[in-house]
């Protein structure tokens, strides 16, 4: 047997070094942790999606008190971006979150299985790496596309 090292490269920077288009989608993100509905984990979490035609469109978790239907901030945002822009690909999505002290987090939160799973149909969509930003106080993520995240993912049958 053979071992195979799959490897992952991401950047890690500060607010600074970021453009102002970066900046601003993080900052969007940041704001939609406070429309966050997540009165049973109090751990609210922010999306910021931007599209190629600039267009940006924000979401935040949504909880249900059957825990299964609540859905993710990432998803979100992307489901709403593919509502109201089906034939905008996706360029840029951002990512916040704040604790369950109310205050963001010190280091950036990866988004989970699932929903890193619907990134990838999203890059399949757009055809291209979606460029990720994931916020936190102390450095910043930045991630080109999301199989720097996921190796080996399913996107085709
Ligand atoms: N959550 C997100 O919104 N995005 C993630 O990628 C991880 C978790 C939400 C789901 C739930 O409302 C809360 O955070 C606690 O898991």
């Amino acid at each position: 047997m053979k071992e195979v090292e799959l490897k992952s490269v991401i950047q890690e920077c500060q607010m600074g070094e970021l453009t102002a288009s970066e900046c601003e989608l993080l900052e969007q993100a940041i704001e939609a942790t406070s429309r966050s509905y997540a009165p049973y984990s109090h751990f609210c979490v922010g999306a910021a999606v931007r599209l190629k035609n600039g267009e940006v469109v924000i979401g935040c978790n949504q909880e249900n008190a059957a825990y299964p239907s609540g859905l993710c901030a990432e998803r979100t945002a992307l489901f709403s971006a593919g509502a109201q822009y089906p034939d905008v690909p996706v360029r840029m999505l951002s990512i916040a979150a704040r604790g369950t002290d109310g205050e963001l987090m010190e280091e950036p939160v990866g988004p989970c299985g699932s929903c890193r799973q619907v990134i990838i149909e999203s890059e399949t969509r757009a055809k291209a790496p979606i460029r990720i930003l994931l916020y936190g106080r102390k450095y910043i993520y930045v991630i080109d596309g999301i199989r720097e995240l996921m190796p080996l993912t399913f996107s085709e049958f």
